[in-house]
């Protein structure tokens, strides 16, 4: 009796092994399949070997910090256009990205752009994948951040440079006074500035010298983690799905009510939208005009968070990029000082200077051109999809669906357009004759700011900012030296698709006056 019933169960445990083992090895082989076709899909388009396995070859260089080298890497080594990963291709080459991107190419933004919403179910301008849906909301957005609006900001980006300067000024520049961590102050400055032009009001990072709300560390923490939705996108729906429930919600999403971070932002918009809302828009920031373009309250809410977060660290980092490449290139250094210097001592310029102004000053314009260049604050991939019946990029024919990424940092070193040199920092070269040269150079550098139906709307007031804080900082260095505190390592910078510096600390000492030639009678062609 017991040997027969132990033979029976020997006898299921053998079939249901066996049922087990073909359903293990049918799993695999499926598995197997889906990797082998997957990988084949692009396979005559050269590019990393492991990268064609699987996406976690993309996972590790965003998790290295200098996903912005890696890329830029890649092209130079398979050419410009690249497999990064098995549905995946990256290009660095202009043309090619402007084609990619210009309206009505038939390329829309692929689902990488999920991973930049902030609430699982409003989209914002700059994560809106539907091409209808985006031109009706960018449309409301855009005269709020261009032409007279830009006018009206001016004055907003005076008063608080000013009271940042004078900050720098009583702090650090007494014989003696610690380090100034000007990377630091410059993430203050910026924040302030566009949640003063947004809200009306800034946060007072400067006035405090403090993150105020932990709004940058969140940031930081957030775009760290973001990255990675982008790659895996199964990420994005699962949290889309986990967010209808609500109580998760809360745990994972920013919320207005939280007492920190971009949830807290999201809180202080919330009630200046109400506000402004009730006492029937009269001021001059962006909240009130949008209102009075009719746009509904939780829209503003959705739109607004998105640009305070787009518009600060991109114009943070493009200001200390500047700065760092000025100071550790002493003929730069100089020849700056010098324009600063005619200008102000031939009182062409006002305190602070005005964009009109700025815009004649050619070397400063250089600069700022080439920090922007040799340093694009944007890196990441947003990436865009292969239009129905597939399209032919480079030289290769890529079938519908393959989701190409932008080489934001690989475009700007083409030595085609920006010569042999491209990798270096060279105001001089935007001072040439060669209009069509010239043409070529300023085309390719916009596409720094994207192009096309997406291109952003906060490019020209970025360039007035940055260029205002540098000829002022300029000026501050009339009577000052500038110097990195640690030559060794003048910051950390670090990539997540943004870049967020830290210990970029300089120190300001007084100096003994010997003008320098003023900057007409320099000679900028010997260079
Ligand atoms: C140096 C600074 C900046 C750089 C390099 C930069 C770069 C970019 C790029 C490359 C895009 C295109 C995204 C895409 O591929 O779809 C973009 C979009 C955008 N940017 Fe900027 N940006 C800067 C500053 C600002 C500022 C100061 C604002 C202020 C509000 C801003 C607001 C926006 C908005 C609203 C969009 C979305 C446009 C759309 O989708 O139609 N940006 N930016
Ligand atoms: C450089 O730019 C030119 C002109 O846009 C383009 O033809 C060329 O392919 C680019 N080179 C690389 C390496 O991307
Ligand atoms: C400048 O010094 C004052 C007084 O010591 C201090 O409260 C403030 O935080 C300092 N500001 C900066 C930017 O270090
Ligand atoms: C500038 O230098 C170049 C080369 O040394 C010379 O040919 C040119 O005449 C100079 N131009 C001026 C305006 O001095």
């Amino acid at each position: 009796m017991a040997a027969s019933l132990l033979l029976l169960v020997l006898r299921y445990a053998i079939i249901s092994y066996f049922i087990f083992a073909l359903c293990a090895i049918l799993q695999i082989d499926i598995w197997a399949r889906l990797v082998w076709r997957h990988q084949r899909r692009l396979s005559l388009v050269p590019g990393p070997p492991l990268a064609r396995w699987s996406r976690l070859w993309i996972a590790k260089a965003l998790a290295s910090g200098r996903s912005h080298e890696i890329w830029t890497e890649v092209n130079a080594k398979y050419g410009s256009v690249a497999r990064i990963g098995p549905n995946h291709v990256i290009t660095d080459d202009p043309e090619i990205t402007r084609r990619v991107l210009a309206a009505r190419s038939g390329y829309v933004r692929g689902p990488w752009f999920d991973s930049i919403r902030i609430d699982p179910h409003i989209t914002n301008i700059v994560s809106e994948r539907d091409a209808k849906k985006h031109s009706k909301i960018r449309a409301k957005l855009a005269p709020s951040f261009t032409g007279q609006s830009l006018i009206t900001m001016e004055p907003i980006v005076d008063e608080l440079l000013l009271g940042w300067l004078s900050s720098i000024r009583t702090n650090f520049t007494r014989p003696g006074s610690a380090s100034c961590d000007i990377g630091k102050m410059t993430q203050f400055l910026t924040v302030d500035i566009i949640t003063k032009i947004c809200l009306g009001d800034e946060l007072g990072c400067v006035k405090y010298n403090r993150d105020m709300h932990r709004l940058l560390e969140t940031v930081e923490t957030g775009n760290r983690v973001c990255q990675y939705f982008s790659v895996f996108l199964e990420l994005n729906t699962l949290f889309f799905q986990l967010a209808r429930i609500p109580s998760l919600r809360k745990v994972l999403f920013p919320k207005p009510c939280d007492s920190n971070g971009v949830g807290r932002l999201m809180g202080i918009v919330h009630e200046v939208v109400e506000r402004r809302a009730e006492e029937g828009n009269k001021l001059n920031d962006v909240i009130s005009s949008l209102l009075s373009r009719g746009l509904s309250k939780e829209q503003i809410d959705s739109e607004l968070v998105i640009a305070l977060v787009a518009g600060s660290d991109t114009t943070s980092t493009s200001v200390q990029s500047t700065l760092l490449a000025v100071i550790t290139n002493p003929r730069v250094y100089n020849t700056l000082r010098a324009e600063v210097r005619g200008a102000v001592s031939r009182g062409e310029v006002s305190s602070p200077i005005q964009d009109c102004e700025a815009k004649q000053l050619v070397y400063l314009q250089a600069c700022v051109l080439e920090g922007l260049r040799t340093f694009p604050p944007l890196s990441q991939l947003r990436e865009r999809v292969v239009p129905r019946g597939g399209d032919v990029l480079g030289d290769y024919a890529l079938p519908e669906g393959t989701f190409v990424g932008l080489n934001a940092w690989g475009v700007q070193l083409n030595k085609t357009v920006y010569g042999d040199d491209a990798n270096a920092f060279r105001p001089e070269r935007w001072l040439i004759e060669d209009t069509d040269k010239l043409h070529m150079m300023h085309q390719t550098h916009s596409l720094i700011f994207g192009h096309g139906a997406t291109k952003c709307l906060g490019a020209s007031m970025a360039m007035m900012e940055i260029t205002k804080v540098i000829f002022e900082r300029g000026k501050l260095l009339r009577n000052f030296d500038i110097a990195i505190t640690n030559p060794h390592k003048p910051w950390s910078s670090q990539c997540y698709g943004i870049f967020f510096q830290k210990g970029f600390n300089v120190r300001l000492d007084a100096i003994e006056d010997t003008f320098p030639p003023a900057y007409e009678s320099t000679n900028t062609t010997a260079y």
